[in-house]
């Protein structure tokens, strides 16, 4: 999400901090809150898995993961967006990192002896938010939850107008320079392939739990699963390809069902199957008008014209309800989202109350499910932090099972070769049955009363201290807030690996 690129993310970085534990061709990465002993980056010769931790930072929205760049290293904390293909970070002499409160962290390209520029003027990527960086591409050495990269080409930020770079760990071929040149051929190695090219990790995949929206971080693990990380199995559903190309972690969403305590729903929607993306760089989750007005309905949220979305009570935080979201045809995994989940803060300094309706005189927040208007919808962190993810981005899958919150145990399994399939996980049968749509009906709402009568009214806090009008509030934040490229190019025509 790119709205208030001012704010500063010294404080994740500052107390967050990994230990490394090697052996037995694993290398397991904890967060601790001391500062790192410099060998604390040191990597065990026969690692096959690197885990890195990402901190969530709830208002801007995003993970952001700490790395380090050039010879001697310079410090890095960058976002972690599977909706995006390249690494870029902003040159600390750029526009955007000498005005006050810009970039807490831009790279100074002659300081690192290893920096070399590879494609000048080359880097040049926008994101559907409206905001882009342009650049040189460049190579140097990338450190990454302790992992060495020797020779990790990167884009340079020089213009641009936001304060922080990005590490995209999408398919080579959503690089900024393929849409550029609309040539496949000009795809580089990007940092998972890079990751396999120069041995650190087996195969093209890794592994990313978000954690709990009330938690500070999660984690990605390069090239292994940790079966401690979730519940029941891990099913392995088909990326789709977009014309005969991967560029995205697009899955089908055939089934979603709103559960309370007073009964539950089958929505519906004439976009079933819903093609979905599942992209950390999006804060929110994005999908098809119909289905999203259903969600409001049954959850008690409206649409704001003055916010430009969905609002709810922040009290219904608090609500039983679930939603259940199904992928890839009736015999796929299930996720189940609780509402705790799906209500987040709208402004940094206070919610705005509700001045009218049935809603008056209780704090606004923000509804994690919105509406867009055409495909691919999106499945951003509201929807993936209860789910951990497996990207396997050989084979074109996806590993998916309900997250284990807070879980402090570790079991890391690396992917054993190349082009391994996904550990410990079992197929799903039939998915071609994903692509039939069923009937579309309008729900009967038997589960809408369960999720607002439990919660209404608790979290008040604002309502009689005088807070300015909710709705009179500047807009704030406003649509489309994904990281997922613009694909400018049209002719794709070569597929890698
Ligand atoms: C970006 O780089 C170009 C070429 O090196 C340079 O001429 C220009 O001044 C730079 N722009 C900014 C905003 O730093
Ligand atoms: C570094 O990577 C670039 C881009 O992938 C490649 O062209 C170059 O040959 C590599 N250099 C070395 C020393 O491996
Ligand atoms: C996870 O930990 C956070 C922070 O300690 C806590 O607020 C949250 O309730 C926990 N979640 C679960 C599901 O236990
Ligand atoms: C998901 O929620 C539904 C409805 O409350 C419940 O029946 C089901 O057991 C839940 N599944 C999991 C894996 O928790
Ligand atoms: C979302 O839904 C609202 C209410 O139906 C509508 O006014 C708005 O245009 C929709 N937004 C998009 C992006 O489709």
């Amino acid at each position: 999400m790119k709205v208030s690129f001012a704010l500063a993310v010294g404080s994740l970085a500052a107390g967050l901090v990994e230990g490394a534990n090697a052996g037995n061709g694993v290398v397991q990465w904890d967060i601790q809150k001391k500062p790192p002993p410099p060998e604390a980056k040191r990597l065990g010769k026969r690692a096959s898995t690197y885990e890195e931790a990402v901190s969530n930072e709830e208002m801007r929205g995003g993970y952001f993961a700490s790395c380090t760049l050039g010879t001697p290293p310079q410090d890095l904390t960058l976002q972690l967006d599977t909706g995006s293909s390249d690494i870029w970070v902003p040159e600390s002499t750029a526009q955007v990192c000498r005005k006050s409160g810009g970039c807490t962290f831009g790279i100074t390209p002659s300081d690192s002896d290893t920096f070399r520029i590879t494609g000048p003027d080359l880097f040049d990527i926008s994101y559907l938010d409206g905001s882009s960086a342009k650049g040189d591409y460049f190579t140097d050495v990338f450190d990454i939850g302790g992992a060495t990269v020797q020779n990790m080409t990167m884009g340079l930020g020089n213009q641009t107008d936001i304060g922080y770079g990005l590490v995209g760990v999408g398919y080579a071929l959503n690089e900024a320079i393929v849409g550029d040149t609309g040539s496949a051929s000009s795809a580089y190695p990007n940092l998972p392939v890079t990751m396999v090219n120069e041995g650190l990790i087996n195969t093209v995949a890794y592994s990313i739990w978000l954690n709990d929206l009330d938690a500070s971080s999660g984690s990605i693990l390069f090239g292994g699963i940790d079966t401690k990380k979730y519940h029941g199995d891990l099913a392995r559903i088909d990326v789709y390809p977009t014309q005969r190309f991967y560029t995205s972690f697009k899955v089908a969403l055939t089934s979603l069902e709103a559960s309370s305590p007073s009964g539950s729903d089958a929505l519906t929607s004439t976009s079933f199957p819903i093609p979905t993306v599942l992209d950390t760089g999006t804060t929110l989750s994005y999908l098809p008008t119909d289905i999203a007005m259903q969600v409001w309905k049954e959850v008690g949220a409206i649409y704001s014209r003055d916010f430009q979305m969905a609002i709810l009570p922040c009290s219904l935080a608090a609500s039983k309800g679930i939603l259940t979201f199904g992928f890839a045809g009736p015999s796929g995994p299930k996720i189940n989202v609780s509402m705790d989940e799906l209500v987040l803060d709208l402004t940094t300094d206070g919610p705005p109350v509700f001045t009218s309706g049935k809603y008056k005189n209780q704090d606004a927040c923000k509804f994690g499910i919105q509406n867009f208007t055409q495909a691919p919808y999106l499945l951003g962190d509201t929807f993936l932090r209860s789910a951990y993810v497996v990207y396997d981005l050989i084979n074109n899958q996806i590993g998916i099972a309900p997250t284990d919150f807070n879980s402090t145990e570790s079991n890391i399994v690396p992917f054993p070769s190349a082009s391994a399939e996904i550990p410990s996980a079992t197929p799903v049968p039939n998915q071609a049955q994903a692509t039939i749509p069923p009937a579309v009906t309008s729900p009967a709402y038997s589960a809408s009363p369960g999720f607002t009568d439990s919660a209404a009214g608790s979290r008040n806090k604002n309502a009689a201290s005088g807070m300015p009008e909710a709705f009179g509030v500047p807009q704030l934040c406003i649509l489309g807030l994904s990281t997922m490229m613009i694909m400018v190019g049209s002719g794709v025509f070569l597929v890698l690996f």
